[in-house]
């Protein structure tokens, strides 16, 4: 009851919890928001458990290791976190027993980080978002079978990706040969709405006509983008129609529509909407106004809106976003109270 209590108190105050590696990432310095800013995680007592949990909330999969010591290099400012201590089996950081307090006793050289296994990639394409599909089996990276995919797969993998909808899967190894292996016996069956592909079931079953040249190539739309924020998950919304990429006006624009963004993003929830071009004007057209969105869209162009192109507004009012990230919020008050 007490809990319930806090958590709806909490529902206000938000802190994610973000991995600061390149872009798209399953692997970083691990960092925590926190009054208003983010800080590191002290390596003290941090150990391949408190890794498993990390990537298991992050839905990175597997984790291959705790790295301490600042392995991905240093952090600034603030060091929030430290003796977080889990058992292995929790789904969340937060239930992880830890100190939460700025934490001045230690040093930005004990950042702490992980290595979770990213389970699936786009090789050798145009952008991140369109390549030779190949899925991790083990700690090996392997390519799938032709034979395997639909697009259930693919709409499964783009949303992975944070790379928007499925837009062609394409077979004859367009994107060239994987010199890794086949897995012949990783035979992904999507139902399409799952968030990430090692939540599909699989057929263990071994497909016997699998070679180089059926290697996978998959094409995702990514027609929906974040600009000029710290991240692809915050920023100016961007979305491209007729090939140009342009901006979505601030009008009616609320956390509805935000949520709809961050989830096509693969970007977790919807943490803030900023209007008044906050994160800078675009040079595009503006695509889109008066977006009103009911929350459960796949994508935001299936949202209402005045239509492509139909505006009364200009790029001093283009619209914002801040998602989680894949990531998962805490709240500081509960926590507090758990903690202390
Ligand atoms: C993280 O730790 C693993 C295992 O010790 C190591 O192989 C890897 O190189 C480390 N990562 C970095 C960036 O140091
Ligand atoms: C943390 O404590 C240090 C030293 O007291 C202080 O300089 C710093 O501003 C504090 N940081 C935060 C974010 O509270
Ligand atoms: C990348 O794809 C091109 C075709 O788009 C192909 O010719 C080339 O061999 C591929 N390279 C690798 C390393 O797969
Ligand atoms: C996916 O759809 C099926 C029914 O088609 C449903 O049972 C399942 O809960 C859905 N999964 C998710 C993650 O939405
Ligand atoms: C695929 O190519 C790799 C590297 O070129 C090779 O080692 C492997 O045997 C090939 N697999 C098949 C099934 O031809
Ligand atoms: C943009 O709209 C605002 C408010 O409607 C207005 O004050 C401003 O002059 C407009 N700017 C341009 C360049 O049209």
């Amino acid at each position: 009851m007490y809990f319930l209590l806090m958590s709806y108190v909490c529902g206000i105050v938000l802190l994610p919890l973000r991995l600061s590696g390149p872009e798209g990432s399953c692997s970083g310095r691990l960092e925590v928001y926190h009054n208003a800013a983010w800080g590191s995680i002290c390596d003290d007592q941090w150990v391949i458990r408190d890794a498993e949990v990390v990537c298991r909330q992050l839905g990175c999969g597997k984790a291959l290791s705790a790295n301490g010591s600042a392995a991905f290099g240093a952090g600034e400012g603030v060091i929030w976190l430290n003796r977080v201590e889990c058992r292995g089996d929790e789904i969340h950081l937060w239930d992880c027993s830890y100190s939460l307090k700025n934490h001045t006793d230690c040093s930005h050289k004990e950042d702490a980080g992980v290595t979770c296994a990213d389970t699936v990639r786009l090789v050798n394409g145009s952008s991140r978002c369109a390549g030779r599909v190949e899925t991790l089996y083990g700690e090996e990276w392997g390519t799938a079978c032709e034979d395997d995919w639909d697009m259930k797969n693919a709409a499964v993998v783009c949303r992975e990706l944070g790379c928007g909808e499925a837009v062609d899967v394409l077979g004859n190894a367009h994107f060239g040969q994987g010199s890794g292996r086949i897995w012949p016996h990783q035979r992904f069956r999507c139902r399409g709405n799952e968030s990430q592909i090692h939540l599909c079931s699989s057929s263990s079953t071994l497909k016997q006509n699998c070679f180089n040249d059926s290697d996978v190539g998959l094409v995702c739309a990514d027609s929906l983008r974040l600009v000029d924020g710290s991240s692809r998950c915050a920023g100016r919304v961007e979305v491209l129609h007729r090939g140009q990429w342009g901006t979505v006006c601030d009008d009616d624009w609320d956390m509805r529509d935000a949520a709809v963004v961050c989830r096509e993003l693969g970007c977790g929830e919807a943490v803030d909407v900023l209007g008044d071009a906050h994160f800078g004007p675009g040079s595009g057209p503006i695509w889109m106004d008066d977006v009103d969105c009911s929350g459960s869209e796949s994508t935001l162009k299936n949202c209402a809106s005045a239509g492509w192109g139909k505006h009364n507004c200009n790029q001093t009012k283009n619209v914002g976003v801040i998602c989680s990230g894949k990531l998962y919020y805490f709240c500081n008050e509960c926590n507090s109270q758990l903690l202390y």
